[in-house]
C-alpha cells in the first residue's frame, strides 16, 4: 500500500484486513516493528488523530516528527510538497497529513513518502472509519444485517462519507439522517445511502453515530441556532430512549455537548466514544503495519 487518502482506495478484503488487524492489536496482540519514523503533519486543529498516530507510530517503535500550522515554517508559505519532502528528508516514511482542502493525489504522488489521509476538509477520514468499524465489529461481529445511522451535518462531514463508504462495504445498511440543509437531496443516494426521519432512524440502529455540528464550517443560513438544532436534530436523552436496547452510541468527537448529543450520554452505558479513541491508535497501527512492511 503506498497511500491511503480514501476509503475507495482499499479493497473490501484489504479493509476488512486492516479492521480485524485493528481488533487484535486492541485484544492484546503484540504489534509488528518497523524502523525509522513517522510525521504528523497537521494544518487543522486535532486531538485524537494527531496523538493516535503518535501513538500507533510508537507501537510499532517509530520515531514521531510533528508538525502543526503554528510555529512551523508552514506559517512562512513552505508549501505542502516541500513540507512533505523535508519530512521525508529528515526520516519519515509516511505522514498522516490533515489539511482544510481536499487532497489531491496527483499533486502528491511523486513524494518519497507514503501519505495517509488523517483528514481533508469534507472529503474523507478514513482512518477514522477504520476504527470505528473495529468498534462496531468488536460490539456485534459481522456487519451484514447491521444499520448504521449517521445523524446530523452529513454535508460538512468527512466521517460521515468515510463510514457511510466503509460500513457499506462491509454489508451494512447505512442511514443518514439530518436537516435538509445540511442533508441536501441526492447526497444520501450519492453514498449508497438511504435518508431517513431521525426517530425512525433511531429504531431502527444498532450503530448511532452523532456527528459533531461543525460550527467553524457552518457557512450563513445553514441552521436557525444551536438550540434549534438540539431540539429538532439532537440526540437528547429522551431520543436516545428509542435506541434497540443493544445499540450503542459513537461520536468521532470532540463533542459539542448539550448541542448534537446530551451532555449525559457522552460516557453512558451505550457510549463507546471512548473505545473509538483507543480503536483509532490500534487502527492507524495496524495501517503502518501494511504500510511500512513492519515485521
Ligand atoms: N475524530 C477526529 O478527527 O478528532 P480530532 O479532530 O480531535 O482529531
Amino acid at each position: 500500500m503506498r497511500h491511503l487518502l480514501a476509503i475507495r482506495d482499499l479493497g473490501t478484503e484489504e479493509l476488512q484486513s486492516l479492521v480485524t488487524r485493528a481488533i487484535a492489536l486492541r485484544d492484546g496482540a503484540a504489534p509488528l516493528r518497523a524502523e525509522g519514523a513517522i510525521a504528523t503533519v497537521f494544518y487543522e486543529n486535532s486531538t485524537r488523530t494527531r496523538l493516535s498516530f503518535q501513538e500507533a507510530g510508537a507501537l510499532l517503535g517509530l520515531r514521531c516528527l510533528s508538525i502543526v500550522t503554528e510555529g512551523s515554517s508552514i506559517q512562512k508559505g513552505e508549501s505542502m510538497e516541500d513540507t512533505l519532502r523535508t519530512v521525508a528528508a529528515l526520516g519519515a516514511r509516511a505522514a498522516a497529513v490533515r489539511s482544510p482542502w481536499a487532497l489531491r493525489l496527483q499533486d502528491l504522488a511523486g513524494l518519497p513518502i507514503h501519505l495517509v489521509n488523517a483528514g481533508d476538509g469534507w472529503a474523507q477520514h478514513p482512518t477514522q472509519a477504520i476504527a470505528d468499524l473495529a468498534v462496531a465489529q468488536r460490539e456485534f461481529g459481522d456487519l451484514r444485517g447491521r444499520t448504521l445511522l449517521i445523524v446530523g451535518d452529513i454535508l460538512h462531514s468527512r466521517v460521515a462519507r468515510s463510514n457511510a463508504e466503509a460500513f457499506s462495504a462491509l454489508g451494512a445498511r447505512v442511514l443518514l439522517s439530518g436537516p435538509p440543509t445540511l442533508l441536501p437531496p441526492g447526497l444520501a443516494e450519492g453514498l449508497g445511502a438511504e435518508e431517513v426521519g431521525l426517530e425512525e432512524g433511531l429504531r431502527q440502529a444498532d450503530v448511532c453515530m452523532v456527528l459533531r455540528l461543525q460550527r467553524e464550517r457552518q457557512e450563513r443560513g445553514y441552521l436557525p441556532s444551536t438550540a434549534e438544532y438540539r431540539r429538532f436534530w439532537g440526540l437528547t436523552v429522551a431520543r436516545a430512549a428509542l435506541l434497540l436496547d443493544h445499540a450503542v452510541i459513537l461520536h468521532p468527537g470532540p463533542q459539542n455537548r448539550d448541542v448534537e448529543i446530551d451532555g449525559e450520554l457522552v460516557a453512558c452505558a451505550r457510549s463507546r466514544i471512548a473505545d473509538q479513541v483507543s480503536c483509532g491508535v490500534y487502527g492507524r497501527a495496524a495501517l503502518l503495519e501494511a504500510m511500512l512492511d513492519a515485521r
